[in-house]
């Protein structure tokens, strides 16, 4: 045996306290389902199918080609790309923003996500993470040393957080507080009512909110979901994080942004000085055609997840499941059928079926009783899973 392959270097404490990877069992029953020939259909991922619009790839193709792009990028991102970011949260949001002062870039928003608590934590602080929830808040969190406070977003409560539950002693111990509209798991929206409640409750505890607003663009009905930058306030005690990869498709070119209160995106800046070098500036140019450009993409993609939704929900009900029908986000959150785990459900609609859904507890311990589908496959592949499903007996 050679020396090397004895070495044993320990890990760190953080990675072994990360919890159990809850899709390691769905990841194991998929290989298997696709060992025997089965033709698995996933609606367990959040990333768009549809490609990202033309006039975008043709601009990163020029902007590759320009020698000017090729050195490294500033870790706050070109100007002209932070001006382009202010201008789209004024037109769509009438938000205003210092694009020298308010917006930095981020290598897409989990990025700016997972390094937002460095900037903020120390051992024993606190951050309030909703359950169910994208994980990197929490994570994130962990990663900085911190405590994370579960916030559960329940049913009855229209899938936002009761501030009022917290405890006291909890709070002593707060700095940030990550929030999610429209919500991945959820796909609930904040009513401007609860962003101005958050404001009250951020000024009286001294939080600093960080909004996750990804999910911004994806909307039904012709009702478009509030920024929490909107609300009176937020500016002073908050940050929004947002991205292109939902809206245009881009999931895969690693672009999004924070902007809002400029001392906490200074805070922010500095770790991104001593960690990355900033995004591809060709990427940035395609971003700048991405929130200035012709925004007819967007609404076509729009009416694509409006007619999948249509579809899923009619389905969905007449089968009898129980569900909210989303008003934005590319998901269904659902309930799986009575005495079924959400693990016991996912993993017998795969075996049995060939498509894979979410288990909801994967999302924290408030998502068990729920399963999670993603919009994200053609209405006809999106039919035909469900058709597989409602023959199922249970
Ligand atoms: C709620 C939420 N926030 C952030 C992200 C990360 O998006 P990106 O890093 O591509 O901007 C995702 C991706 O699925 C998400 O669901």
């Amino acid at each position: 045996m050679s020396e090397r392959s004895t070495m044993k270097i320990e890990q760190a404490d953080r990675l072994k306290a990360l919890p159990p990877y809850l899709f390691a069992e769905i990841d194991r029953l998929k290989a298997e389902v696709a060992a025997k020939g089965i033709d698995i259909i996933s609606l367990g991922i959040g990333d768009p199918d549809l490609p990202t619009p033309s006039n975008i790839i043709q601009r990163l193709k020029e902007a590759a080609d320009n020698p000017a792009h090729h050195q490294y990028p500033s870790y706050q991102g070109m100007l002209s790309f932070r001006r382009a970011v202010a201008g789209w949260y004024g037109k769509r949001f009438e938000v205003d923003l210092d694009p020298a002062a308010e917006v930095v870039s981020l290598i897409g928003s989990k990025e700016g996500i997972a390094h937002t608590p460095l900037a903020f934590i120390n051992p024993g602080d606190v951050v309030l993470c909703p359950d169910p929830g994208y994980p990197v808040y929490s994570i994130g969190t962990m990663f900085a040393g911190g405590e994370s406070h579960t916030m559960p977003l329940l049913e009855e409560n229209s899938y936002l957080p009761d501030l009022s539950t917290i405890p006291g002693e909890v709070l002593n111990r707060t700095k940030l507080m990550f929030l999610n509209y429209p919500n991945n798991p959820t796909s609930a929206v904040a009513t401007r009512k609860f962003f101005e409640d958050v404001v009250t409750f951020a000024r009286a505890h001294n939080i600093l909110v960080c909004h996750d607003a990804a999910y911004t663009e994806i909307y039904y009905d012709g009702v478009p979901p509030l920024s929490f930058l909107q609300v009176q306030g937020a500016k002073e005690v908050g940050i929004e994080f947002h991205s292109l990869s939902k809206t245009y498709n881009m999931t895969g070119w690693r672009i999004g942004w924070v902007c809002g209160n400029r001392e906490a995106i200074k805070a922010l800046g500095k770790i991104k000085t001593n960690i990355d070098s900033g995004i591809f500036q060709a990427v940035q140019e395609a971003g700048i055609q991405a929130l200035e450009g012709d925004q007819r993409p967007v609404e076509e993609l729009r009416d694509i997840y409006q007619a999948r939704r249509d579809m899923a929900c009619e389905f969905l009900s007449n089968m009898g499941f129980s569900f909210a029908v989303p008003k934005a986000a590319f998901y269904l959150w659902v309930h799986t059928p009575a005495g079924l785990s959400s693990a016991q459900f996912a993993g017998r609609v795969l075996q049995e079926t060939g498509v894979v859904i979410t288990p909801g507890n994967g999302f924290g311990d408030h998502g068990e009783g729920y399963f999670r589908i993603s919009l994200t496959v053609g209405e006809k592949r999106l039919e035909e899973a469900l058709g597989r499903i409602k023959n199922l007996s249970w």
